[in-house]
This record gives structure tokens, sequence and C-alpha cells, in this order.
């Protein structure tokens, strides 16, 4: 009999990354499923949204009785705020956002959009002419991973040229399941990410522009120890995530032919396709463990005080409990509340900017591209299960 032990070695597995699907169905099967090392998985969607808004499970890793080392704190930084619970978690979250959108600055992500069109049609002319002459294009290298991070790195105020540095601590720092992990370069990553991060942090402090670490800096809200965090996490968060949205999103399209033409002829369906993609593909697929504060019951397991627990977001995405055909990628799809930016406290903070850069960029290329043809299918795929998408996407002119 395959546990739920074997079957979520199957899924952190190389070979699953393709498509984990099929095992996610299987895992469905026990909502809550406890593993050997005391961990407990959920992949249902209604248990997922009922512990996504439990004050009982923290966010805080220190609350795990197997809480990992505390890189922040050995890099002599304060805890971001993804990492923190109310009422430290709330206050830090919404003296941030004042500074990202409205009421206090509506302009910062919509005000954006001309700027993330003009940055994405360039990217997409210097590659366009290759691939009309019949050249093979990495959507991935010259398009996906240049634009949310040229994107974050105009809106924080970070040189573009210094970029590459972020690009290998990024990489260490993401957290994956890989045992074969080293927390020595992720110790290195985040010191020296800190040390940078703070040498900018003074210059925009005797020279501030108009970008959003100037506004955290001049408008004083947050506390000044915790400016440096608040910078390196919207950086990483705005980094990979926003990567493999785009990619698997040209994935999914290439393999759906009429899809793609649909969205040609109609663009205006593109903002409820971008809905589906975080649904059907989320980047996302499984949380960073949460801790039990308390016992906890759900769907008649007890989940101890001190437990470890990880939602399986792409799970709870293609739950036949709360969608229908969740294996059809429907870009019309109605009620669609997906996981694909997590739900509760902690929903992603940077949903608008992801949402109008994907837009964006997918009307851009599928407007471009002409009978665009996948190279491989599938494509070779990041190890990392937890932040899943390809690691190149391959196309040619078809
Ligand atoms: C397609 C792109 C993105 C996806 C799929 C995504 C997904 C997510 C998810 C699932 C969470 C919930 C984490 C949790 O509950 O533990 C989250 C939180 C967060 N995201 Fe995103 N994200 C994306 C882009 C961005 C961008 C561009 C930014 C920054 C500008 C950002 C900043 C954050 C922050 C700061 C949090 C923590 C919020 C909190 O703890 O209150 N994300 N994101």
């Amino acid at each position: 009999m395959t546990t739920p032990d074997t079957m979520f070695k199957r899924i952190v597995d190389d070979a699953s990354r393709p498509d984990p699907y099929p095992l996610y169905a299987e895992l469905r099967r026990t909502p809550v499923a406890r593993q050997e090392d005391g961990t407990y998985l959920v992949s249902t969607y209604h248990e997922i949204v009922a512990l996504l808004h439990d004050p009982r499970l923290s966010s805080d890793p220190h609350n795990r009785e197997d809480a990992p080392p505390d890189l922040s704190a050995e890099a002599g930084l304060a805890p971001a705020f993804i990492r923190m619970d109310p009422p430290d978690h709330d206050r830090l979250r919404a003296q941030t956002m004042r500074l990202f959108g409205p009421p206090h600055n509506p302009a910062r992500v919509y005000g954006m959009r001309d700027e993330l069109t003009r940055i994405s049609t360039g990217l997409i002319d210097g590659f366009a002419v290759r691939y009309d002459g019949g050249e093979r294009i990495d959507i991935v290298d010259e398009f996906a991973y240049p634009f949310p991070v040229t994107v974050i790195c105009a809106l924080m105020g970070v040189p573009r040229d210094d970029e590459h540095l972020f690009k290998e601590w990024a990489d260490a720092l993401i957290q994956t399941l890989d045992p074969r992990l080293d927390p020595g370069l992720q110790r290195q990553a985040m010191t020296e990410m800190g040390q940078y991060m703070a040498a900018l942090i003074g210059r925009h402090r005797q020279d501030p522009g108009d970008d959003m670490l100037s506004g955290m800096i001049t408008e004083g809200l947050l506390p000044p120890e915790t400016l440096v965090t608040t910078a390196i996490m919207l950086f990483i968060a705005g980094h990979e995530t926003t990567v493999n949205l785009i990619t698997n999103g040209m994935l999914t399209l290439l393999r759906r032919p009429e899809v793609l033409d649909r969205l040609r002829r109609e663009p205006e369906l593109m903002p409820g396709a971008v809905e589906e993609l975080l649904r059907y593909e989320p980047p996302v697929h499984m949380l960073s463990p949460r801790g039990a504060l308390a016992d906890i019951e759900v769907a008649g397991v007890t989940i101890p005080k001190g437990a470890s627990v990880v939602l399986v977001l792409a799970s709870g995405n293609r739950d036949p409990k709360r969608f229908r055909d969740p294996d059809v990628f429907d870009p019309a799809r109605e009620d669609n509340q997906h996981f694909g930016f997590g739900s509760g406290i902690h929903s992603c903070f940077g949903a608008p900017l992801a949402r109008l850069e994907t837009q964006i960029a997918l009307t851009g290329l599928i407007r471009r591209l002409r009978d665009p043809r996948l190279v491989a299918d599938p494509p070779p795929y990041r190890s990392n299960p937890r932040l899943r998408g390809p690691e190149h996407l391959f196309i040619e002119h078809g």
C-alpha cells in the first residue's frame, strides 16, 4: 500500500516535477496525513482554507518543535513579517502596504502599467527577429526571468546592474525541501544580502528617489531595524514566483493552441486566464511549514501542539470537492477562489503587481510570436518541489 509518507517522497522526487497532480489526487484521499517525521500534510481545499484562517496555526518557525536554524537572527537581522504572527505581523504589513498600494499610494503599482509594457515590449523585441528567423528561444532566460526582475529593481530602487548578485543570493535562500541543501550557503547569502541592503539603504537615505525603498526610509513608518529584512523579503518574493507564473502560463497556452488563439482574439479574457493559471499551474505548491500553537482538530485528525503543518496549496487548487472539472484549464472559469496567492492574513502582498505583470507579459508574447511551438514537452524543471517551474522553456517558430 502507498502510505502518505511514500507518497510525499514521490512528490518531492525530481521525477515528479513535470506532473505532480496525479500524486496530489492520491494524497487527497487522506486530507490530513501524518508523516513519519511528525509533519502533517494537508491537501484538500476546505481543510487548507480552514487552517489558513485559524489563529492557532503560527507562521513563526519558533513555534515548531522541529524549528529550522533562524538565518535572519544569525545574520543579525530582524524577522520578516511573512514569518510573524499578529499583532506584529499585521502592524508591519499594514505599514509596508501603505507604500505599495491604495489608499495611500494608488499609483505605485497601477501607475507602472506603461513602464511594465515598455519593459516587456523591449525584451520581446530583443528576441523576436531571431525567433522569426528560425532561432530557438528560451522564454525563461530571455523574458520570464529578466522581466519581473527588472520591474522589482525599478520598484525597490535597486540598481539593475547589481541584480546578478541577487540571483545567487535568491537561489540560495529560496527554501526547498531538498535534503541536499547546504545551510552554510544560505547563511552566507543572508549575511551578504543583509550587508548589501544596509549599504543601499544608507545611500537612499542620503539621496532618496521616488522608489519604494526610499519611501520606506523617509516616511519613517517602519522600525529602522526591520528595513533591511523587509526590503530583502520583497525583493526575493518578487523574484522566482512571477518568473514561474509567466513560464507556466506560456507552457499551458502552448499546450492548448485553441486557448492561445482565443486569448489573441479576445485579450479581455487575459485577467481571468491569469487567475485560472494561478489555480491550475501555481508557482507556490506548498507553503513553508507552519506550527500548531495548540492541539487542532481537522478532518477528524488531531494535529498536536508544536507539530509542523505543510499546506499543499496546489493540491487544494485541484480538489474536485471545490472546483468543477479541476483538471481542465478554463480561462473563463467562474467562482475561482484559488490558493495561488495563499489566503488569510498572509495572502500575497505583491498580488496586484504579479497579476499586472503576468497579464502584460502573456498578452505581449502571444500577440508578437506567430505560430510558436514547444521544443520539448515536458520542459526541464527546477528541482524545487515547493516553488515549482521550468528551468528553461524553449520555443521555435512552428
Ligand atoms: C506570481 C507571483 C507571486 C506568487 C504566486 C506569490 C505567492 C504568494 C503566496 C502563496 C504567499 C503566501 C505565503 C504564506 O501564506 O506563507 C505570498 C506572500 C507574500 N508575497 Fe507573494 N507571490 C507572488 C509575487 C509577489 C511579489 C511580486 C511580491 C512583492 C512585490 C510578493 C510579496 C509577498 C509578501 C511580502 C508576502 C508575505 C505576506 C504576509 O506575510 O503578510 N509576492 N505570496
